[in-house]
Formats: C-alpha cells, sequence, structure tokens
C-alpha cells in the first residue's frame, strides 16, 4: 500500500498549476511496484506502448516497441520507457491509488522510465501535470521557468528544446517526488540505474471540448436541421450576411450549444475514454446470465480492468460512464452505480438484493462480457 508522506491538500493549494517542487521522501520507505526485468517484459507485447531512447555521444535515437529481447541493452545513455504501466501490472496499478485524490477524469497515465547512467530523454516542455516519483537508482533533474525555447532535434519526435536556466536542479532519491506543471521545460539525467514513475494528468482543451461536442452532435443526429427563413427579403449588397442572418445563424449554434442534456452525457462519454489500450479481460466464452449469476452467488470476486474510467456526474446517480460509453442505470439501483464506480472489486455481499434485478443482471453480463470486470483470480 503506497501512501503519502506529505499533506496532498497543502500541495495542491500551493503548487497545483502554479509551480514546480521537490517532495523529498513523498514516500517513505519507498519499495519499486515492479523490476527492471518485468518492465523490459512488458516492453515485448504488442498492445503496450514502449519507446527505447539512446543518446550515445550526443545522438539522440528513438525505436518504438514493441522489441524482440533485451540482449544487448545499452549500460549507459539507453532508457527504456513504458506508458500506461498501470494498466498491466497490478502492482504499479497500486502506485496510482494515493494519487486518486485527484479527479479520475483528470488522469492519464502512470509511465515508468528504466534508465542507465546518462540516460534520459533530454530537455522538453510537456503539456500535462506530471509527478515524477523516483524508485530505485537516482536522477539528477533540472527544471526551467516558463517561457518561449526554441526547438531542437526534431527529427526525433522526442519534442526537445535548446538549454533553460534552472530554477530547480536537484538529485532525486528513491521516494522523492517531482512535480512539474503544463509548460515547465525539464530534463532528467541518471547517475544510477533507475526506474521512474510520471504519473500524467492531462487537462483538456477548449478546442477538443468544441471538436467533440461537434463529434457527439454529429452520432447522435443532434441538430440535423437546416436554417430556414420562409420571410426572406431581398436585399441590396446581395454579398452581405446581414445581423439578422447572423443572429439567426448564431441562435441555432447556441441551442445545440445549450443542449444542457445532450453536453452532459457527451462530456460524461468523452472524459471516460482511456486514451491508452485497456487490458480487456473478455470472457473466452461468453458468460451465459445463468452461469454468471451462479458464480456470483458462490462468492466469485469481480475485478474492474486496471485503468478503467468509471465516471458519473454530480448529482446524477443513474447516468454511468465507461470508456467512452454512457449506461443508464435503472431506477432505484443508485447503489450499483456507486459500486462500479467506487470499488476496485464487488461480490454478491455488495450488491445484496440487487442480484435479483432483472435489468441488473443483463447490465453485468454485459459488463463482464466486455471485459470490464472479470472474475479475480
Ligand atoms: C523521463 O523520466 O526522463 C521522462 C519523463 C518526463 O520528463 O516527463
Ligand atoms: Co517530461
Amino acid at each position: 500500500m503506497y501512501q503519502f508522506n506529505f499533506d496532498f491538500d497543502d500541495f495542491l493549494a500551493t503548487h497545483w498549476h502554479q509551480k514546480p517542487t521537490v517532495i523529498k521522501k513523498g514516500f517513505n520507505l519507498f519499495k519499486d511496484p515492479i523490476s527492471p526485468d518485468e518492465l523490459a517484459g512488458l516492453a515485448l507485447e504488442e498492445e503496450i506502448d514502449s519507446r527505447f531512447v539512446t543518446n550515445k555521444e550526443g545522438t539522440w535515437n528513438v525505436t518504438h516497441g514493441p522489441f524482440e529481447d533485451f540482449k544487448d541493452f545499452p549500460e549507459t545513455h539507453a532508457q527504456l520507457i513504458i506508458q500506461a504501466a498501470n494498466h498491466w501490472h497490478p502492482g504499479v496499478a497500486s502506485l496510482s491509488v494515493p494519487f486518486k485524490k485527484l479527479p479520475d477524469w483528470l488522469f492519464d497515465d502512470l509511465m515508468i522510465c528504466l534508465s542507465m547512467p546518462h540516460g534520459g530523454v533530454g530537455p522538453h516542455i510537456d503539456q500535462y501535470d506530471v509527478f515524477i516519483v523516483q524508485g530505485m537508482g537516482k536522477r539528477r533533474w533540472r527544471v526551467g521557468p516558463m517561457g518561449e525555447y526554441k526547438d531542437a532535434n526534431h527529427d526525433t519526435g522526442l519534442r526537445q528544446i535548446e538549454k533553460f536556466d534552472p530554477i530547480i536542479d536537484e538529485v532525486l532519491e528513491p521516494g522523492d517526488i517531482l512535480y512539474i506543471p503544463p509548460g515547465f521545460p525539464h530534463e532528467g539525467n541518471t547517475i544510477e540505474t533507475s526506474l521512474s514513475y510520471s504519473i500524467g494528468y492531462r487537462s483538456p482543451k477548449e478546442q477538443e471540448l468544441l471538436s467533440g461536442f461537434a463529434d457527439f452532435a454529429v452520432n447522435n443526429d443532434l441538430g440535423d436541421t437546416h436554417y430556414h427563413n420562409p420571410k426572406i427579403k431581398t436585399q441590396t449588397q446581395n454579398s452581405m450576411i446581414s445581423s439578422a442572418d447572423y443572429q439567426a445563424l448564431n441562435k441555432m449554434l447556441m441551442r445545440l450549444l445549450n443542449n444542457e442534456n445532450a453536453k452532459r452525457h457527451w462530456l460524461g462519454e468523452q472524459l471516460s475514454q482511456s486514451r491508452h489500450e485497456l487490458n480487456l479481460m473478455e470472457a473466452d466464452p461468453l458468460w451465459t446470465q445463468e452461469e454468471l449469476i451462479q458464480f456470483i452467488q458462490e462468492g466469485m470476486i469481480l475485478e474492474k480492468v486496471y485503468g478503467l474510467k468509471t465516471l458519473y456526474h454530480e448529482n446524477e446517480p443513474l447516468d454511468l460512464y465507461i470508456h467512452g460509453e454512457h449506461i443508464h442505470i435503472p431506477e432505484g439501483a443508485e447503489k450499483f452505480l456507486k459500486i462500479l464506480c467506487c470499488q476496485e472489486t464487488f461480490t454478491k455481499k455488495d450488491l445484496g438484493p440487487l442480484i435479483k434485478n432483472k435489468a441488473i443482471k443483463v447490465l453485468l453480463l454485459k459488463l463482464c462480457n466486455q471485459g470490464y470486470w472479470y472474475p479475480q483470480a
């Protein structure tokens, strides 16, 4: 069980979206949740997003996984990066638990870097809030002020920048945490072979909200209505878009944008969509209704797939959003939404009389057959 060794509320008030900081011993007696060998094993998997970055003699090189093997892993100037490792490894998933104090819709993933001495990805700027937790080994981190920086080594895809003057320059040791808000340049350089864990949060952009809602409107046939004006009049300047026409078209657009019900469902769907592949555990063969209920009755523990986003809106206990999908919870079964959203596992004891509810049984079958919940081994 990982627990913060500092006051997270104080940290948020003074640093979140404001300024970078190092929290020495943010985790006391930190133990790595994964070994370098296990991490390298993840990079062999097709579904797992991995990169290998080297910088021998100042030449940056990036290769993308899946990799065949790591027999010749360089002893220096190299870094293996695994994205969304929390989706694939229970120990790593448990390291994300203390960070659940922040809303899940903001959370992106937990990325792990295995870095050899002098390994890193070079100076760069992220548009993410990131907590970098140092595991085994030591790395020196430099963080600069926000500002305008020139791009460098563009062809590597590393989005590097040229040099910056640090406002933080510290060596991180096991259990230390570096927090960096979006826009602050930073660079990690490895001193002793290291595992570090980047817990990333991504705030949506205005333009992403707009284009996401536009897609939702099109996919759901909202606003499939043409401008209609049976009272049109002649105008002397036919190049002119009249103020009245502008107002009428703007009103059409705003009618769509002010559709609160549509916006709520779209936001729930969009924010519950993970940006990284999930380790879905589809039953094979699929469960039948009778089998599933019988196994639950016999005491089976159902576990939620790591990294699955299960969201709901405040004061809307009958609308559940799972991985981009809106699911209507039957009237009177608000407790079922809470079980699915707020628990990592559940059993017949949690369900109580709900297990007899026909609509709930149908829903359970759908969720298990989609691989979102699976029997705990
Ligand atoms: C690294 O650990 O070198 C990359 C993590 C980051 O800078 O976001
Ligand atoms: Co970064």
